[in-house]
């Protein structure tokens, strides 16, 4: 069983289909056991994707990230996070299977609907990004 970081993003939000996409994860045995909704400052969003400083979309993804709320959630289950990444689908929406979230929701690559983390590791990392220890219960 393993913890994963999930972030529906601004454009899913402006789109209003939070429910929906929390659907997935639950239809996909992946229990929300965290959640809040909250506006990323550019600092803090500069930080949560440090890893992609260097890349030529890191200003735009900042902005992006920062230009509504975001809702992020804690998901639980059976491989959550290779699970996750398979309910997400491609980065890009033009290469995602259909029936992943981001065939049905993401705008571009950009605006692409859901994070999720990628690894184990950063699962950990994010998650204590996000939530305090006390935040998450798990019975
Ligand atoms: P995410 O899973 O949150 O991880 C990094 C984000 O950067 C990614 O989703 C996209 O929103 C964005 N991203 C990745 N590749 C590109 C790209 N080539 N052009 C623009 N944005 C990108």
């Amino acid at each position: 069983m393993q913890q994963t970081l999930s972030i529906i993003k601004p454009d899913a939000i402006e789109k209003n289909v939070i429910g929906e996409i929390l659907k997935h994860f639950e239809k996909n045995n992946l229990k929300i056991v965290a959640a809040k909704m909250l506006h990323l400052t550019k600092e803090r969003a500069e930080k949560f994707y440090l890893i992609h400083k260097d890349k030529p979309f890191y200003n735009d993804l900042v902005d992006f990230m920062t230009s509504g709320s975001i809702l992020v959630s804690v998901l639980y289950g059976e491989d959550a996070v290779k699970k996750n990444r398979d309910i997400m689908g491609a980065t890009n929406p033009e290469q995602a299977d259909k029936g992943t979230i981001r065939k049905d929701f993401a705008t571009n690559i950009e605006k692409n609907a859901v994070h999720g983390s990628d690894s184990l590791e950063n699962a950990k990392i994010e998650i204590a990004f996000f939530f305090k220890e006390d935040e998450i219960f798990i019975r």
